[in-house]
């Protein structure tokens, strides 16, 4: 196939198409943690009960998660922003290769099935776009906590000896603060004998929501929020009712931006602002000025100047921001310096940018991106689930029509973005082909 064949299959695929240079304006509803939603569902495993979550967003990797948790048996109904999950009887400890790898997030069900079965066999899920992703951590504390793991044919076949097949406390230092290492390691020594320290665990609130939703369930867990989680094992949990997904920082983060970026006063809501402080510091250091309250946050954009920022693990800047970030100081007026810590390959927005008329360049992993006047609409595709939403917010600030493509990253963790933005006065419409 020629390439101007290959590009214009690429044209005909599913895309949205955004008219540039709309404002916004009102109010915009943030849906429920993706990642939240995603590693609490993997905590229906752990008992027997029915575990009830609501505000639980609307999502192809939610879906995902239910198929593979179906896999083993678990029963999964959802009505509306409610999922309920039954995992009375697990009817294997085996994922499939095909869905893990789809679904890197549902690795982590390996602590919930050792710490409730004392075995597992769970396919590592390899690397992605953005990077190698490497669950060396996830393997370390389980091992800590006495499991014996082999890795064969690229499954990892986890088992936990001794008659009562239960894991034992133990102390782990974790070399980074990986956030799905620490919800494995978690998940699993809720359940152990005895008690674990974690040190140098994830402090990002999707650790915390875990931590709260086990401890509803019957688990001891303190410090989640803070570098070192001390757990006591329990023999059992039991279910819970009515949990409710913590709002999604990186949908509100990307909201903001979007009012940033058209120099639109808008409110975002709900928000829990302490999720968002690095975010929201950067944001006022633009030029961006912010209301907050108990439920929401007003952000009225003034001039838009350039900032630096490095992204790092919670409470800094999150990677997962980075390239709607990038996307606003596109349209910013001076330099600004965007350094990406936490991924090896998280710049592969920076081309569809320039096709839009974006002025950067990249060495290694930092881009400097010098403000242009206006950006110019063209036909980009998103890399990435937040490269996509980059492109997204570009298109919204763009002169013109543009064509965002790679729908498929951006339905895996935007709750019916276009519905949500046209509520607030954009025009964006979703096109089959
Ligand atoms: C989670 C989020 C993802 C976010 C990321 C970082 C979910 C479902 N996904 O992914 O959206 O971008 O946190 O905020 O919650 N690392 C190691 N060794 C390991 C594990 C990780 O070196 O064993 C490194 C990774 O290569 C990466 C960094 O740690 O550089 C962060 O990864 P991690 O926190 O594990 O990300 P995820 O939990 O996969």
């Amino acid at each position: 196939m020629t390439a101007a064949a290959i590009a214009s299959q690429e044209i005909l695929k599913p895309h949205l198409t955004v008219a540039g240079g709309h404002s916004l304006g009102g109010t915009i509803r943030v849906s429920g943690a993706k990642n939240s939603a995603l590693v609490l569902m993997t905590a229906s495993l752990l008992t027997a009960d029915t575990l009830e979550l609501c505000n639980v967003p609307d999502l192809t990797d939610i879906g995902g998660m239910s198929e593979i948790l179906a896999s083993l048996g678990v029963k999964v109904e959802r009505q509306a922003d409610r999922v309920r999950l039954n995992a009375a009887v697990l009817s294997s400890s085996e994922p499939p290769y095909e869905l893990v790898n789809s679904l890197r997030a549902s690795f982590f069900s390996i602590g919930p099935l050792l710490g409730r079965l004392g075995h597992a066999k769970v396919p590592l899920p390899g690397g992605c776009r953005i990077g190698a992703r490497p669950v060396v951590e996830h393997i370390r504390g389980l091992k800590a906590l006495g499991a014996v793991i082999q890795v064969e044919h690229g499954i990892i076949h986890a088992n936990v000896p001794g008659p009562n097949k239960r894991l034992k406390g133990a102390s782990i230092i974790l070399d980074c603060p990986s956030v799905g290492a620490t919800e494995t390691i978690l998940m699993a020594a809720v359940l152990a004998e005895g008690t674990s320290t974690i040190e140098n665990v994830a402090q990002e609130p999707e650790v915390q929501d875990l931590a709260n939703l086990l401890n509803r369930m019957g688990a001891r867990v303190s410090g989640a929020g803070s570098p070192v989680i001390t757990v006591e094992g329990v023999e059992s949990l039991h279910g819970c009712l009515d949990y409710p997904v913590i709002p999604d920082r990186i949908e509100a983060g990307t909201f903001l931006m979007a009012a940033a970026i058209t120099r639109s006063r808008l409110r975002v809501e709900p928000v829990v602002p302490e999720h968002l402080n690095a975010v929201l510091q950067k944001l006022r250091d633009c030029g961006c000025h912010l209301d907050i309250d108990a439920t929401g946050i007003t952000i009225t954009p003034k001039e838009i100047t350039a900032v630096d920022i490095t992204t790092q693990p919670f409470p800094g800047f999150p990677t997962d921001l980075q390239a709607p970030f990038m996307a606003l100081m596109t349209t910013a007026r001076g330099t600004s310096v965007i350094t990406e810590r936490i991924y090896e390959n998280r710049m592969q927005h920076v081309g569809e940018l320039q096709r839009m008329g974006a002025s950067i360049r990249v060495d290694g992993n930092t881009a400097i991106v010098e403000g242009v006047f206006r950006l110019s609409a063209a036909p980009v595709k998103g890399s990435d689930l937040r490269a996509s939403a980059a492109m997204v917010l570009a298109g919204l600030a763009a002169d013109g029509t543009s064509k965002v493509s790679g729908l498929q990253h951006l339905d895996r963790g935007y709750d019916d973005i276009e519905a949500k933005l046209n509520g607030v006065g954009a025009v964006i419409s979703r096109q089959a082909s």
